[in-house]
């Protein structure tokens, strides 16, 4: 993969959660302009990506991909250039196969074709996921793990070959998610980002199922590399529209400010999939927390991990740079509780500043522990600890 590329989480939008494969060329401006107007920018989002649903199921004669010209009629070169002229990111996505999970058209055997045109359109981020491979539309269950490695290789080689600077972010489900499957180590040296689990969805269990997938493999987060646990749900309104009445399941606002903070602690890619046309002042408040979205972007690169875990109450840290620690201290049950973090478990002894990363406030200097009081049931509060 491409060096110097992705060395703290990349931050961004991406079409899917919120508009499946109604993504067009007029809603992707709006969601750039809104990137700009709500803040997001200056909060570190850049990436625009287009999820799966740009391109039709055909190529032209000379083997180029065609583009869906009634969803995106300026063609892509253009969405690319107008995306810049933000002083964003432009980011697309494709698939190994013959087909997309959409059964659009995928890369195979065009993979160099199609990185080229991705270069000539300015693309700065290619998302590339597993679905079906190699040549039909059928999910393929048989696929061995040398093909599949090959073939996300395959697209590393071609990306780096258009000279471009493109992030890589891969789905590898060929080989099973996490640790059960065989993708890690070798993914590390493919891909700046891996999927670490099945699809997230705006609800509480499947994040937090998310969450426990990515949070084996903190071990191998490192600038360059970062493990992906899907993107955001923050702020997701549409999905009951476009997935059919699962409304009552949806996270509520303190649930979503636990996932992101989550994410944070996890060094996960911050890829908001919500509409930003639309979005509430909380939820504004969330995505562009910046003492939260330091602790993601912190330069030393190490993900955070659970260091205690007492039936659903937990305690996660993660190591900064500059000697300081993020502390999050996750109630998953249904009800308040305290949860103490000891000084011994971290690893330090003496005096430490605390500081509230929701309240925005220092809490004082404490000596051997410090005891988080009646936190709310699914709320995660996020500390910095610091000399
Ligand atoms: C499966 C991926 O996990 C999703 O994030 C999305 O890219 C869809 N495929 C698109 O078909």
């Amino acid at each position: 993969k491409q060096e110097g590329v992705a060395l703290t989480p990349p931050m961004g939008w991406n079409s899917w959660n919120c508009f499946r494969v109604e993504v067009n060329e007029e809603k992707v401006m709006e969601i750039a302009d809104a990137m700009v107007s709500s803040g997001m920018k200056d909060a570190g989002y850049e990436y625009i990506i287009i999820d799966d649903g740009w391109m039709t199921d055909q190529r032209d004669p000379n083997g180029h991909i065609i583009v869906d010209s009634e969803k995106f009629p300026s063609g892509m070169k253009a969405l690319g250039d107008y995306i810049h002229n933000l002083g964003l990111k432009f980011g697309i996505y494709s698939a190994p196969g013959c087909y997309t999970c959409q059964e659009l058209m995928g890369s195979y055997e065009h993979e160099q074709i199609d990185a080229n045109d991705y270069a000539a359109w300015g693309v700065d981020y290619l998302k590339y996921d597993w679905c079906k491979y190699p040549s039909t539309k059928e999910v393929a269950l048989e696929t061995s793990v040398s093909d599949c490695r090959e073939s996300f290789e395959l697209m590393r080689d071609c990306l780096r070959k258009t000279g471009r600077s493109i992030v890589y972010s891969v789905h590898v489900q060929c080989v099973g998610w996490g640790t059960e499957g065989d993708s890690y180590p070798w993914v590390t040296d493919v891909a700046h980002l891996h999927r670490s689990s099945d699809d997230i969805k705006d609800n509480w269990d499947r994040m937090l199922y998310c969450l426990d997938e990515n949070a084996e493999l903190w071990e191998y987060a490192r600038p360059g590399f970062w493990n992906d646990p899907d993107m955001l749900e923050v702020g997701n309104t549409t999905q009951e529209r476009l997935w059919g009445g699962i409304d009552s399941t949806k996270m509520t606002t303190l649930e979503y400010r636990t996932h992101f903070s989550m994410w944070c602690m996890m060094a996960a890619p911050l890829i908001a999939g919500n509409d930003l046309r639309s979005m509430t002042p909380e939820i504004i408040e969330i995505l562009t927390n910046h003492e939260v979205i330091a602790i993601d972007q912190d330069p030393l690169g190490k993900q955070g991990r659970r260091i205690r875990v007492d039936g659903e109450l937990e305690v996660w840290c993660k190591e900064l740079s500059g000697n300081r620690r993020a502390v999050a201290l996750l109630n998953r049950s249904n009800e308040p509780a305290d949860i103490v973090v000891s000084w011994k478990e971290l690893g330090i002894s003496g005096k430490y500043k605390v500081r509230d990363l929701w309240e925005h406030k220092n809490l004082g200097k404490f000596k051997g522990k410090f005891i988080g009081g009646n936190i709310k049931p699914h709320d995660a509060v996020v500390l910095l600890i610091s000399k």
